[in-house]
């Protein structure tokens, strides 16, 4: 009914009134404002005016499967889509998919996550209509050891998914976050399903801050936003498109040789702080050094003040600028 509305105030062009709505399609009042709330959460902007009816605006930002299904020009990610209104997280709804046989390449997505969640069970900020929170499902034939490197082919593709729509040049901060002037812009969370030595499956997920204007406090010192950055709204669907497309792209280049040959060169040169003083923070403890970029394995090298080389693993660590988050 919800696509049958939409149809409607399409074709209308002006306002529908919700008593013809009603009628029409032989529902309740309540019913067509239930629909007409959906596709509002979906991004769609519709005008109530009392005694005229709804009307749908020409609006920027819709993210559905509908819009998606039709944008999207990657190969073969994402052709089996779902974008839900609301999940807990979609790494946790991708896992559930995952359990239920999704084939490779399931994209899901959500408006709003209940519990987005980052590294070692930190939270995610997730509202409403205003990021991109989405996750992909892979069955791949590597390894498990090979696949911490598919967090770093996903932060290469935000980071050229973000160039290609937005024009703003972002950094990666090794492993898994992309940062601009210094904030972080998005988070990226990949989980593994293993048996036997073997991936049953992999989830990656992203998380973009897009259309964000405000941060609870606790964040607000570290996080922004694509808007916040350029001024500009942003377009989610036309995002998903471009940073999906590069993925499948640096996949395709990761897959020949499973490790970062390929694709070292580039990563370094967006990533943050190379040639700079690094702090790693680790179960361990605390130290510095300087950053000079990932190996072909995709581990951090970091040169000791004493000279020595440290390979730093991801996992349990976090690296940080000396003065601060970046
Ligand atoms: P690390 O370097 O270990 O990755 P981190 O602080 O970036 O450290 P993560 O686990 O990667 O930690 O990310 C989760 C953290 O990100 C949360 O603890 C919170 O501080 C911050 N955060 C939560 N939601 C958002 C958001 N929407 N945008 C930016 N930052 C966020
Ligand atoms: C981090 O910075 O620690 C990673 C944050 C990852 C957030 C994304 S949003 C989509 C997906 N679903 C989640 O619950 N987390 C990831």
């Amino acid at each position: 009914m919800k696509a049958e509305i939409l149809k409607r105030l399409r074709e209308a062009g002006g306002y529908v009134s919700g008593q013809e709505l009603c009628e029409s399609l032989g529902v309740s009042r309540t019913a067509v404002w239930k629909c007409i709330r959906q596709l509002e959460d979906e991004g769609y902007v519709i005008e109530a005016v009392r005694n005229r009816g709804y009307r749908l605006e020409d609006s920027g930002d819709v993210l559905s499967e509908q819009e998606l299904g039709k944008l999207l020009s990657t190969r073969w990610l994402g052709k089996n889509l779902a974008v839900f209104d609301e999940v807990d997280s979609t790494n946790n709804e991708a896992r559930r998919m995952a359990e239920k046989g999704a084939v490779e390449g399931t994209v899901i997505l959500a408006a709003r996550q209940t519990a987005g969640k980052g590294r070692r069970g930190r939270s995610w900020e997730s509202p409403r209509g205003t990021g991109i929170w989405m996750s992909f499902l892979l069955r791949p034939e590597f390894e498990p050891a090979h696949a911490s490197m598919l967090t770093l082919t996903a932060a290469m593709a935000v980071a050229k998914g973000i160039r290609r729509a937005t024009g703003l040049d972002c950094q990666i901060k090794w492993p898994n976050d992309i940062v601009i002037n210094g904030k972080k812009l998005c988070g990226i969370l990949t989980e593994m399903s293993t048996e036997d030595n073997q991936i049953r499956y992999v989830v990656v997920g992203i998380g973009i801050n897009v259309n964000i204007t405000e941060f609870p406090e606790e964040i607000s010192g570290t996080a922004t936003s694509l808007l916040l950055e350029s001024g500009q709204p942003v377009r989610r669907a036309i995002l998903v498109d471009h940073v999906l497309s590069a993925w499948e792209e640096y996949y395709a280049e990761f897959l020949k040789t499973l490790d970062f040959q390929n694709l070292r060169e580039e990563y370094n040169a967006c990533l943050v702080n190379v040639g700079r003083q690094v702090k790693i923070l680790s179960p361990q403890g605390a130290w510095t050094g300087v950053s000079l970029g990932i190996d072909r394995e995709g581990q951090l090298l970091v040169e000791k003040p004493d000279g020595s080389m440290e390979t730093v693993v991801s996992g349990e660590v976090s690296v940080r600028g000396v003065y601060g988050y970046v």
